[in-house]
């Protein structure tokens, strides 16, 4: 049933009439032309579709719209600020820390999210976090070793 949702994204106030039961993935990438947001399984597994609301990540593929009204939703389009890349986008680049860059919005967003909550965390506390997003490439060491070196 369609209902009047507010929320915000990257910063902007969104209004929209819609069904608040859709996914809030496909109101990110087809509503709102985000689309750096990933489709990976569609069933909360893989955490291609992570984005960080109201500071904790979220797989928004499983996570209807009406979770998010009154929220504030930062998406990978908002992350790094005044032309300047966020220091993790940094050290990803630095890192190597991707192949094929599929699973890269959600890695940012879950480690920002993560960071956000865990000041100096040690290198297994970072694995056994990153252990929930999937990257098909084989890129994980180099991921963790990103968020490690972002995080000192
Ligand atoms: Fe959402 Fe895989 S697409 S977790």
């Amino acid at each position: 049933m369609k209902k009047k949702i507010r929320f915000v994204v990257n910063g902007r106030p969104i209004t929209m009439d819609t069904d608040d039961e859709r996914a809030l993935l496909w109101v990110l990438r087809t509503d709102l032309e985000l689309t750096g947001s990933k489709y990976g399984c569609g069933e909360g597994i893989c955490g291609a579709c992570a984005v960080v609301v109201d500071g904790k990540a979220v797989r928004s593929c499983t996570t209807p719209l009406k979770n998010v009204a009154g929220k504030d939703v930062l998406t990978i389009e908002g992350l790094a600020r005044e032309g300047k890349l966020h220091p993790l986008q940094q050290a990803f680049i630095d890192h190597g820390a991707l192949q094929c860059g599929y699973c890269t919005s959600g890695m940012l967003l879950d480690a920002y999210a993560f960071l956000k909550a865990h000041q100096n965390p040690s290198r297994d506390a970072i694995m056994a976090h990153m252990e929930r997003n999937l990257c098909r490439c084989g890129a994980h060491q180099r991921i963790i070793d990103a968020i490690e070196s972002a995080s000192r």
